[in-house]
């Protein structure tokens, strides 16, 4: 299994407040596979999706990523294997602000392989429809634009696992089956494929959907 998630348990402490976010899930993705998560809002889903991640590191349980259990490595070192293996989609895109759409998606190039990137970048704003943006700054988006300068840079490196926090939420139909099309197309191209989603349509072009409790 490509993405090993056991028994995973996450509780916050902030504030003197604790909120125990998750309580022992299971979750198993092989390469080759596109698995939705879906579940009410506060139920866990974007705390699952850093843990499987390697950016949050959970309170109880065990990740492993292709047999390596990222929160083994020293920080520079799962920092690495991050930025080789892992594409993330941010729920809130986070993408740096004052560099253009073109550099936001090249940033991920500084760390992997710096030859082809820069085809790869404009073959992924081309494929993302964002390429009469790519000279703009994040501000200047829309937020589906956004989202999808966001997937383009996720996808930079051919990340063998790819975990997207609802990465159609600002997307119009076309747009929505667009990227949907393009997770499918890389799950079938051998990555491992983790998706949260509200949308029933979007989940239901997945292998599996797995439902938090309480799923409407
Ligand atoms: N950094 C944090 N500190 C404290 N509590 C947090 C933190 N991040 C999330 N939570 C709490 O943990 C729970 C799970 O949050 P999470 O963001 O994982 O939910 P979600 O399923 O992704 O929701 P949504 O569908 O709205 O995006 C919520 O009750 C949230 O308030
Ligand atoms: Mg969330």
């Amino acid at each position: 299994m490509y993405l090993q998630l056991d028994a995973i348990g996450k509780t916050y402490h902030t504030r003197g407040a604790t909120v125990e976010a998750l309580r022992a899930i299971d979750l198993q993705v092989e390469r080759g596979q596109f698995v939705a998560v879906r579940g009410p809002s506060g139920c866990g889903k974007s705390t699952l999706l850093l843990i499987a991640g390697g950016l949050l590191s959970p309170t109880r349980g065990r990740v492993r990523i292709g047999g390596t259990d990222p929160y083994a490595l020293a920080p520079n070192q799962r920092s690495r294997f991050r930025a080789k293996h892992v594409g993330f989609v941010f729920q809130q895109c986070h993408l740096v602000p004052y560099l253009s759409v073109m550099d936001n998606v090249l940033s991920p190039a500084l760390v992997g392989n710096g030859g082809a990137a820069a085809e790869r970048a404009v073959e992924l704003v081309k494929r993302f429809h964002i390429e009469h943006r790519a000279g703009h700054l994040p501000s200047e988006l829309s937020s589906g634009e956004r989202q999808r300068a966001a997937l383009a840079r996720a996808m930079l490196n051919s990340p063998s696992l790819v975990l997207a926090d609802e990465p159609t939420g600002n997307l119009d139909d076309e747009n929505r089956d667009n990227v949907i099309g393009f997770l499918r197309d890389i799950a079938a191209k051998g990555a491992a494929v983790l998706l949260v989603t509200h949308d029933v349509q979007a989940a239901s072009m997945a292998d599996r959907v797995v439902q938090f409790p309480g799923t409407p």
